[in-house]
């Protein structure tokens, strides 16, 4: 038991798929796992641990923001071995081919700082996702029929973002899309020595203002936990 999850020791299996949602934990895990089993509800942050094709496999939600991300990625990591963590999440498209319902894996994640700023003070470190993962969930998108980008992302502290000027520097510097969670994980998982990747669906895009209907986001949430599966046990 850690201060915000409590499993008990070796109810966390080495991988672990992080959606921001806990009832996304919950249906993901209902879903896609045999034998799911709740091991955490601590602040109604719900993780489950089950099998995929016979390997151990935890879903946990991370919240929203890199803060609270960073909390269960430390703990699920120091404090209960996690080795491999996949976020399955959203993102905003900031690219023209960018569409709505394809897929963005984050090579690595540009931000204002993380909640790591502090820790390395003038060093702008470079959060960078594990390449072999990587290069595994591109194959696993790559047998469906959805489009999939690979590159950098944006990583923002805000959804309700005031700053035009940043995201048009941005999309002029290619960043494929904006979430608010994947450079904390690539640091964290960075430190300890585990394997991250960010597996995203766009579900909003900031310069056509299009957005996925609501029924179509659990197909394609559903996407990403085979992505990430696949890619997990590649
Ligand atoms: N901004 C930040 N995070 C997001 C967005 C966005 O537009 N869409 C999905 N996650």
């Amino acid at each position: 038991m850690t201060v915000h999850i409590g499993a008990k020791e070796g109810d966390v299996a080495p991988t672990v798929l992080m959606p921001g949602d806990p009832r996304r934990a919950e249906w993901a895990a209902e879903n896609f796992l045999d034998n799911p089993r709740v091991i955490n509800n601590v602040r109604g942050m719900t993780g489950l641990t089950g099998t995929w094709k016979g390997n151990p496999v935890t879903i946990h939600g991370s919240g929203m923001g890199m803060p609270s991300l960073s909390i269960y990625a430390n703990e699920l990591i120091r404090d209960y071995g996690a080795k491999t963590l996949i976020r399955i999440g959203s993102c905003g498209g900031m690219q023209e081919a960018v569409k709505v319902r394809d897929i963005v894996i984050a090579m690595t994640c540009s931000s204002m700082g993380t909640p790591s700023k502090g820790t390395f003070k003038e060093l702008n470190f470079a959060p960078c996702a594990n390449f072999d993962l990587l290069m595994s969930a591109m194959s696993a998108a790559k047998k469906r029929d959805i489009g999939v980008h690979v590159g950098g992302i944006y990583s923002s502290d805000t959804f309700y973002d005031e700053r035009p000027d940043l995201n048009e520097q941005l999309t002029r510097h290619g960043v494929l899309g904006v979430e608010m969670e994947a450079a904390e994980l690539y640091t964290v998982a960075a430190r300890y020595g585990a394997r991250a990747l960010a597996v995203l669906t766009v579900s909003d895009h900031l310069q056509t203002g299009e957005a996925l209907p609501s029924e179509e986001r659990e197909r394609s949430f559903g996407d990403m936990v085979e992505i990430a599966l696949e890619a997990a046990f590649a």
